[in-house]
């Protein structure tokens, strides 16, 4: 169930089933029904696998070239094991992340690290993320050399003040140490590192979370402008709706380690199809009375539940108030177009959304 299936493929004409597509219109990232099942061991040598968590449970989604994706869902989804997975950092129990037509999935040793200079990760916690020991210089020129890109003297030189200066930070920051900075100066010294490589994709792993509002929108800007610059793809996870609306070109919604929803963020955000994402959206305050008076609200009931154990059938079903027993119970929605680019994975979408199914959480709140 967990194993990898069949051998590593890197052909991307095999791949792809015909020729290879053109580079141009090649989604940069590509996940095809990627499992990530970490095993939970008992005894007293750990040497038991008893049961296995479901971090990552089928999920299938394409990042375009220079476009941003948005990755939100409640804690423990799913949502950092997806990014780490993207970067190779875990390892896939099953499916394939595919990097620019590359089969990633079964890579290791040298190829794989000549893959990893193309990725990158930006973490929420700076103060962990960054070794306190280490000055910035050193902590960018350490990226630099890891990959052997330290030319040493003064091109080095030019290239860390150019470093600092896209992200917004004077040149005399390279002889500072971490605890040193704010949580923002922080995260731009953390962004600073991660582009040193120069990377065509950065997986940021809620970026702002550790910041207050106001420091916010300056990372989120850097981030834009850099994107804007370096034409980079950027794969952002969030809990907070909010900060994914503002940067996302497109939108996905986990629950449970699945995919429930996708599509193009403002689409998403006015025509929320799944209940899950409804419930989510229903707890965001709207600041016009109106528009707050009159909107839906969906509480949902019970407790999420267990990545080691998921429900059987819809993963959302023990707390949807639209589930239909003997549908959603046995069979597992998988996402499909239900508007156009808006994959949803639910059996009554259309039906929820023109409210001609039963129930509902008006129904069962009254
Ligand atoms: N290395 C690991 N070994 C075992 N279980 C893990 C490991 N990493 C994550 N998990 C489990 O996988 C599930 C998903 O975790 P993950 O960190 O991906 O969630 P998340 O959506 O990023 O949550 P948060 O919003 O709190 O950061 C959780 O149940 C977590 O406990
Ligand atoms: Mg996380």
């Amino acid at each position: 169930m967990t194993e990898p299936t069949g051998p590593p493929n890197t052909d991307p004409a095999v791949l792809d089933g015909g020729g290879p597509p053109e580079p141009a219109d090649r989604p940069l990232v590509e996940l095809r029904d990627l499992r990530v099942h970490f095993p939970i061991k008992r005894g007293v040598l750990l040497d038991r696998t008893v049961g296995w968590v479901h971090a990552v449970d089928g999920v299938s989604l394409r990042i375009e070239r220079g476009s941003t994706y948005g990755l939100v869902g409640e804690s423990g989804c799913g949502k950092s094991t997806l990014g780490k997975t993207v970067l190779r950092l875990e390892k896939p129990s099953s499916g394939s992340v595919v990097l620019d037509g590359i089969d990633m999935s079964r890579m290791s040793g040298e190829p794989l690290r000549r893959m990893r200079r193309r990725m990158q990760m930006v973490f929420q916690d700076t103060l962990s993320s960054l070794d306190p020991r280490q000055s910035v210089e050193s902590l960018l020129v350490e990226g630099l050399r890891a990959h052997g890109m330290d030319e040493g003297g003064g091109r080095t030189e030019r290239r860390l003040r150019e470093l600092l200066s896209a992200v917004g930070l004077p040149a005399s920051a390279l002889r500072r140490y971490p605890h040193e900075f704010s949580g923002g100066q922080r995260q731009r010294v953390g962004i600073a590192r991660a582009l040193a490589v120069e990377p065509e994709l950065v997986v940021a792993d809620e970026p702002v979370s550790a910041l207050d509002v106001s420091v916010q929108a300056q990372v989120l800007n850097v981030l834009r402008d850099l994107q804007d610059e370096y034409g980079l793809t950027y794969l952002v996870i969030a809990h907070d709706l909010a900060v994914v609306r503002h940067v996302a070109d497109r939108v996905g919604v986990m629950y449970l380690g699945g995919l429930v929803e996708e599509s193009d963020s403002d689409e998403l955000y006015e025509q929320p199809l799944h209940p899950y994402t409804r419930a989510l959206l229903s707890a965001v305050p709207v600041p016009e009375p109106e528009v707050e008076d009159s909107r839906e609200r969906i509480l949902l009931s019970g407790d999420l539940p267990s990545p080691a154990d998921p429900p059987s059938g819809c993963l959302f079903q023990t707390r949807c108030p639209w589930r239909q027993p003997g549908v959603c119970d046995v069979e597992r929605p998988e996402p499909r177009e239900v508007g156009e680019g808006h994959r949803v994975a639910c059996h009554y979408a259309e039906r929820i959304r023109d409210g001609t199914l039963p129930g509902g959480p008006a129904a069962s709140a009254g």
